[in-house]
């Protein structure tokens, strides 16, 4: 159980309060097209608000790399706010984030008011942890929250250096609920508790890998990665996506999950073409004889079989990373077959973040998931083991 200081530890009568959310949303042409981070801050907006505390809200959105980009510009996300919450957010708009306009309506704030600051990632400092921006940010209010689970693994200014100058902190619902559930997930599982792990590289998930093989009684692996592990074993993948400096690494693996007694299933077939294309010929095939001009973009029909089959005894089940290119309808499959398959479980499912979240939320199976974490890296970070910066500043509980 988390063990920090919650909002609920917090008198925030007449308090501005600096809230750090995830409100890295989605945005084509000035539209948040999905905006299910700004609905999972709101318990912890309308608490602060409804106990009399001043929110004043900031986050990053995209990559702007300390410049001012306006299609990166949290306006679209001040409009959402207003029409969720029925009451106006006033939006900072200062290129600064901290800047006349925020300072002046801070000053104009009444109790239950909420401010939404600029996006923090226009300031170069933002991503440095840099000294100024936390010092400006923490300038604004008496207390601060981070409620923004999807960056708690990032070392920013607005999610850690700001806590050096400002006595009192806590985190907000969401972030309590993200790490109780993936945190109870895996350390208290029902069992049988299975992983599925896909997404495209080897790399990106040693760790997660590594981690969860001392933890689950299954690991199945899908996706672009799986490739790599096929090589190593000796098959032939063709030009499959590979990563040759972690071929003794997925070796490696295999032996440890043969040592803790984890059962690791990988592909047995797999879809194959000569390109990422709905316009080029697809077909199954032997994972381990992938012809010399094609590559295995999903997995395939006895894999979907595999895969359902083990999942159907488990008591928990953790996904993290497609089993394909699923963005590409004619390598979906593998995908949608492994968000089916856990919709009908009798079973604790939580969907790690990113993705996996995407693919199970667009196929219209989010309500049938125990837990869709809002955070991609954040939650995979978490899986590794890792204590994640953006919760490590925050008070302990007293
Ligand atoms: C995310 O979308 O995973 C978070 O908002 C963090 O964004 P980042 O990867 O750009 O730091």
């Amino acid at each position: 159980m988390l063990n920090k200081k919650t909002i609920d530890d917090l008198n925030v009568k007449g308090k501005k309060v600096l809230l750090r959310c995830d409100f890295n949303v989605p945005v084509i042409d000035g539209k948040i097209t999905d905006d299910t981070r700004i609905t999972a801050a709101l318990p912890t907006i309308r608490k602060l608000m409804n106990d009399g505390g001043r929110v004043i809200l900031c986050s990053h959105m995209g990559k702007p790399k300390g410049q001012v980009k306006e299609e990166l510009s949290l306006a679209p996300v001040a409009e959402r706010l207003s029409e969720l919450l029925g009451k106006q957010v006033v939006f900072a708009k200062d290129n600064e984030v901290v800047g006349e306009n925020a300072r002046a309506a801070v000053a104009a704030m009444n109790d239950g008011d909420v401010v939404l600051l600029e996006n923090t990632r226009f300031r170069p400092e933002e991503e440095k942890n840099g000294e100024d921006l936390s010092r400006d940010l923490a300038s604004l209010a008496d207390i601060y929250v981070n409620d923004a689970f999807g960056t708690a693994h990032r070392a920013h200014a607005s999610t850690a250096g700001v806590t050096a100058f400002l006595k009192e902190s806590a985190v907000g619902y969401l972030m309590e609920k993200e790490i109780n559930f993936l945190g109870n997930t895996v350390e208290n599982p029902a069992r049988p508790f299975a992983a599925v792990l896909g997404g495209s590289k080897v790399s990106s998930k040693i760790s997660v890998i590594d981690n969860l093989l001392e933890k689950v009684d299954i690991l199945l692996i899908g996706g672009g990665m799986a490739y790599t592990f096929v090589k190593a074993q000796g098959g032939k993948i063709g030009k499959s996506l590979v990563e040759e400096d972690y071929l003794d690494y997925a070796l490696n693996m295999v032996t440890k999950a043969k040592e803790k007694g984890v059962k690791l299933l990988l592909p047995v077939d797999c879809i194959i073409a000569s390109e990422i294309s709905n316009d080029v010929p697809c077909e199954a095939a032997d994972v381990n004889c992938i012809p010399d001009d094609k590559m295995g973009l999903d997995i395939g029909p006895k894999s979907i079989q595999l895969f359902e089959d083990a999942l159907k005894e488990c008591k928990t089940v953790i996904w993290n990373g497609p089993m394909g290119v699923f963005e590409t309808s004619n390598f979906a499959k593998g995908t949608e077959a492994i968000a089916a398959c856990l919709a009908q479980l009798d079973a604790t499912t939580v969907i790690g973040g990113g993705d996996s979240a995407a693919a199970v939320n667009q196929l219209g199976y989010g309500d049938k998931m125990t837990h869709i974490s809002t955070g991609g890296g954040a939650s995979l970070e978490f899986l590794e083991g890792k204590e994640l910066p953006g919760v490590a500043v925050i008070n302990e509980k007293e």
